[in-house]
Order: C-alpha cells, then sequence, then structure tokens
C-alpha cells in the first residue's frame, strides 16, 4: 500500500537518505530498525510529509503523495502520532480527543451545532478503546508521561488512519511501560486493520511484534524480510546486529 522508489534526502550535501526503496504491504507490521543516525527519522519525516525528499517518490495506494503537506497526508490516511505538539496540554483528555475528531471531520465549532455532532460517542469509543476513561476528565497536562503517550497514540486515531507511522512510540519509557503501550498499539492495529509502519530500539520487541524487519545501514536499506530471516542475513549480522541475534537492547 505504500511504495517508495529511489527516495534520497540531502543535507547541504550529507546523503541522509540514499536510494531507498521500500514496499510495506497493507495491514502489515512492518518495522525500520537500524543504529543512531541510519536515517529512521528522516525516512519517517520524508514519508509523512515533514521534510520534502531530493530525489524519489512515494506512493500511498497507487497515488503519488511525494512532498505534499503533512494535513494533506492525515486526510489521505496517513497517520503519524506521538508528536508531542498535538496535545493541548489545557485541554480535557476527551476534550483533546474530541478536537481531534472534529478536525478530522473538518467540521468548525460553533454554539449552533447540537451536541450529537461532537463526536461524544466516537470520543468515548476511542477513550474506551485505548484505556484512558478513568482520565477522560483530566486535564492533558497533568497526566503522567506514559498516559501522554496513550493520549497522542488515541488522537492520532481520530484521523481513522490507513497506516500509522511510530518513530520510536516507546522512546524514554521504562520496560513496562513499553510492553503495555506496544501491547496497546498491536491490539488497535489488530482490530481496526491499518497498517503499521515503525521504528523501536528495544530489539526484544522488534521481533516480537514485527511481521517485516527492514535494516537501514547509513541511509540505506541493507535488508528486508521475516525478522527471522533478516537477523540470519550474515550481512546485517556483520554491519549491524553482530552478537545480539537473539536480541536485545544494546543492538540499537
Ligand atoms: N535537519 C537536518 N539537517 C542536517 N542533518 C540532519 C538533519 N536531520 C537529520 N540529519 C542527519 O541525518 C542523519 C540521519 O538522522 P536521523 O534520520 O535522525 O537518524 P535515526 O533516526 O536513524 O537515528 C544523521 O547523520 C543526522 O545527523
Ligand atoms: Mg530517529
Amino acid at each position: 500500500m505504500l511504495t517508495i522508489r529511489d527516495l534520497g534526502v540531502n543535507f547541504s550535501g550529507f546523503w541522509a537518505l540514499k536510494d531507498v526503496d521500500l514496499d510495506v504491504s497493507e495491514k502489515s507490521r512492518h518495522a525500520i530498525i537500524g543504529p543512531n543516525g541510519a536515517g529512521k527519522s528522516t525516512l519517517f519525516n520524508a514519508i509523512t510529509g515533514y521534510l520534502k525528499p531530493t530525489t524519489g517518490r512515494v506512493n500511498l495506494d497507487g497515488q503519488d503523495i511525494t512532498g505534499r503537506p503533512p494535513h494533506e497526508l492525515v486526510k489521505s490516511g496517513l497517520g503519524r502520532s506521538f508528536q508531542r505538539v498535538n496535545v493541548f496540554q489545557d485541554l480535557t483528555v476527551f476534550e483533546n480527543i474530541q478536537a481531534a475528531l472534529l478536525a478530522h471531520h473538518s467540521r468548525a465549532y460553533d454554539l449552533f451545532t447540537p451536541g450529537a455532532r461532537l463526536y461524544r460517542a466516537e470520543a468515548e469509543a476511542i477513550l474506551e478503546q485505548v484505556g484512558l476513561k478513568d482520565e477522560a476528565n483530566r486535564v492533558a497536562a497533568t497526566l503522567a508521561y506514559g498516559k501522554q503517550k496513550q493520549l497522542e497514540f488515541a488522537l492520532s486515531l481520530a484521523s481513522e488512519p490507513k497506516i500509522l507511522l511510530l518513530d520510536e512510540p516507546t522512546a524514554g519509557m521504562s520496560p513496562r511501560e513499553t510492553s503495555e503501550i506496544l501491547d496497546l498499539i498491536v491490539r488497535i492495529q489488530e482490530a481496526q486493520g491499518f497498517t503499521l509502519l515503525f521504528t523501536e530500539h528495544d530489539m526484544e520487541f522488534v521481533f516480537a511484534i514485527a511481521e517485516t524487519l527492514t535494516v537501514l545501514v547509513q541511509g540505506r536499506p541493507l535488508a528486508t524480510g521475516a525478522p527471522a530471516d533478516v537477523r540470519d542475513d550474515p550481512e546485517v549480522q556483520r554491519v549491524y546486529l553482530g552478537g545480539h541475534a537473539s536480541g536485545g537492547k544494546d543492538a540499537a
């Protein structure tokens, strides 16, 4: 459903991404792994419209979306989560979800809008799904870090993504929080059937969750395939995974 060809990003002479070909299948869980500075975030930024690629094309569902701005891409079903900027700190959890639903449905708020149009039922359903029901009336700024992350994930669901891109969704989390939020993400991804493209530094979780794995090294894809095959690839072993074939945090 997502097809990337010859993608390149050049930062004043330095190719952060070069010759990237990548196919992400519908409804799959596809992880991008690689050392720090490999270009993972740059790849996500180029796909989601936060930076314009220097070369190449990005296709979503057969449509060329190269260089289109983020808000247009969200409308096309390309969601991106875990951006602190999307959370209104002064609004409650419930109001944040309502605002995201309103934004998605492009309905301007006005005093004559009947209650039903404020997406109360939809907001409640999302809160229930992500396990934030008890926090519905809390002001976002007062939430603990893990709950903030859950809220950001909830907000990304409001746009009903066909594909969701998560760049290190568990950054800064404890192993327990990491395990909880990844469980949640997988549960909702399976229930809603969207495609998930993500990066994650903890190899144990990557191998537990991903159906397809791409190893990115110095801006170029080194290998793509089923996790077990990629893990056993001698070149991947040599360049990246090294002694961490069975999984472990150090590999990142
Ligand atoms: N805006 C930028 N300007 C210049 N160089 C950048 C910029 N963003 C990233 N880079 C460089 O591009 C490379 C890839 O970075 P990044 O995509 O953040 O890697 P990763 O997410 O895999 O750790 C790094 O060498 C980084 O320093
Ligand atoms: Mg990164």
